[in-house]
């Protein structure tokens, strides 16, 4: 057929033709999805029928070769074109679908780091510090290794005092036998701080404090306290329980009350005992406070006269009171957490992580 036709409609019989297997090329290259079936396209339409139609060239008249030699270069550049871009579309597909399949996971193994945060009685004990900055009081810190004379002495516990046997004391190898030791509460920071500055005071002073115990539930060898210390002219009992009762409140919220029980300190006189209404059972009794309602706290009381004389104050121009209690179990109480708290002393994360 090709051979047969005139000069000129040959020459445009195999432009139309070339065209058309170009765009057949087109197309069949768009729907086949293998490598495979590409090479298969372009070995049947590009070398096989196109080749074919470039030989048809030959025939045609010597005036029409050039627009053909043009229109069959230009059809067989496209259909190579869209064999190329499809044979690489291919491959990238099937370069990605073996990443895809080789992949391996080298997500490093491991829990990362969690961030910290302060422990519960590092919490607390700076609480404390604020609510008694914001009633306008200083924040002081004692030395936790102290004389006999700041621990005892000047505190009214006189050599041989009975009350001294009560407080298990942690003697160190320093000097003379039984002068050094590690205090058995944060009461010495009082002497300290009146024989440091002159009154009106007004201060709290927290820190770790040391007895010889054996841990358990109740007990540790390490633990820590606050002291509060108010020396001014006129200080009454009441002025001590108001604070308290604001204190209390201001750490364990309005239902809280405050609770007094007669009691003996060597250095206030008079002394009590400083209690918390049960948060647990509001005060009707349960296993944490032993069916009391209460749980003690700490100590308070007015500043005994012998106190001021032992740090040069006159007593009878200088009233004061004073508290001390353990902070260890008010995060425990405040988070009505009914345990043993050696699970403070634990660090173990599980436990500390839900504070
Ligand atoms: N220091 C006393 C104790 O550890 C508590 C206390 C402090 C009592 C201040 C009265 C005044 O038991």
């Amino acid at each position: 057929m090709i051979g047969s036709a005139k000069p000129h409609e040959l020459a445009d019989e195999l432009i139309g033709r070339a065209g058309e297997l170009a765009a057949a090329v087109e197309a069949g290259a768009s729907e086949v999805a293998s490598l495979d079936a590409l090479a298969e396209l372009e070995r049947t339409v590009v070398k096989g029928a196109l080749a074919e139609v470039k030989k048809g060239i030959k025939a045609v008249d010597g005036t029409d070769r050039a627009r053909v030699g043009q229109a069959l270069s230009a059809a067989e550049a496209r259909a190579k074109a869209a064999i190329e871009v499809r044979r690489h579309a291919i491959a990238a597909a099937q370069r990605s679908e073996a990443h895809e399949r080789e992949r391996l996971d080298l997500t490093a193994l491991g829990t990362g780091y969690e961030r910290g945060h302060l422990h519960p009685v590092t919490q607390v004990w700076r609480e404390l510090e604020d609510i008694f900055l914001g009633l306008g009081y200083q924040v002081y810190y004692g030395p936790e290794a102290e004389d006999d004379w700041h621990n005892f002495e000047a505190l009214n516990f006189p050599p041989g005092h009975p009350a001294r046997a009560m407080q298990d004391t942690l003697y160190l190898e320093v000097g003379e036998a039984e002068s050094t030791l590690l205090r058995t509460h944060t009461s010495p920071c009082q002497i300290r701080l009146m024989e440091s500055q002159p009154p009106p005071i007004y201060a709290v002073m927290p820190g770790r404090t040391f007895r010889r115990d054996t841990m358990d539930a109740r007990h540790s060898p390490v633990f820590h306290q606050i002291e509060a210390l108010v020396v001014d002219r006129n200080v009454t009992m009441g002025d001590l329980m108001g604070t308290i009762d604001v204190f209390f409140r201001a750490l364990f919220g309005p239902d809280i009350d405050a609770r007094f029980l007669p009691s003996y300190f060597p250095f206030t006189e008079p002394s009590a005992e400083l209690g918390v209404s049960c948060p647990f059972c509001e005060r009707s009794g349960c296993r944490t406070c032993s069916n009391t309602g209460w749980i003690e706290l700490g100590g308070c009381g007015m500043v005994d006269p012998n106190v001021f004389s032992a740090v040069g104050l006159d007593p009878q121009e200088w009233s004061g009171f004073a508290f001390g209690f353990g902070i260890d179990r008010i995060p425990l109480l405040r988070n009505e957490i009914d345990t043993l708290h050696t699970l403070l002393w634990d660090n173990d994360v599980r436990f500390l992580n839900q504070f």
